[in-house]
């Protein structure tokens, strides 16, 4: 049985959200996914998310491909949670290409290509103006 876990915000959930869930499934048999706090995604992005922490982990668990979620408290913690869950392949977007390769030691890291031209920020952005 091989575990994937990935981490990220997932705030106004939109189609490169989806596909990077969906090509970390497709590495294993079963995709444990991090959902950043509210609290942690103020510290990393300045702004609170436009949904909730209990929104964005429901919506989360609802997709097909996702296994299981849990809320991700700490940017720090994550060789915690790869234990913890036994993860085999962690997955990052490639916008944090290298950033996690000192986790080699416990899993195996692969960075994945970003969707083009579509991000949260630009969604928001977006409906704004
Ligand atoms: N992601 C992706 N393609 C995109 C946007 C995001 O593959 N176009 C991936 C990220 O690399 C990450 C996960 O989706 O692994 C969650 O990203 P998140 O930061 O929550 O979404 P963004 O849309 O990048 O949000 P923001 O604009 O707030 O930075």
């Amino acid at each position: 049985m091989t575990t994937v876990i990935t981490f990220g915000t997932f705030d106004v959930f939109h189609v490169g959200h989806l596909r990077i869930l969906q090509r970390a499934r497709s590495l294993g048999d079963q995709l444990i996914v991090g959902v950043s706090s509210d609290q942690l995604n103020f510290k990393k992005k300045g702004r609170n998310p436009v949904y909730s922490e209990s929104e964005r982990l429901e919506i989360i668990r609802a997709i097909g491909c996702v296994q299981d979620v849990f809320l991700e408290e700490s940017l720090e913690l994550k060789a915690d949670y790869i234990k913890q869950f036994n993860a085999n392949i962690l997955v990052m977007g490639d916008d944090w290409q290298g950033k996690f390769d000192d986790l080699e030691t416990i899993c195996k890291v692969v960075y994945l290509e970003r969707t083009p031209a579509i991000s949260t920020t630009e969604v928001i952005e977006k409906i704004r103006y």
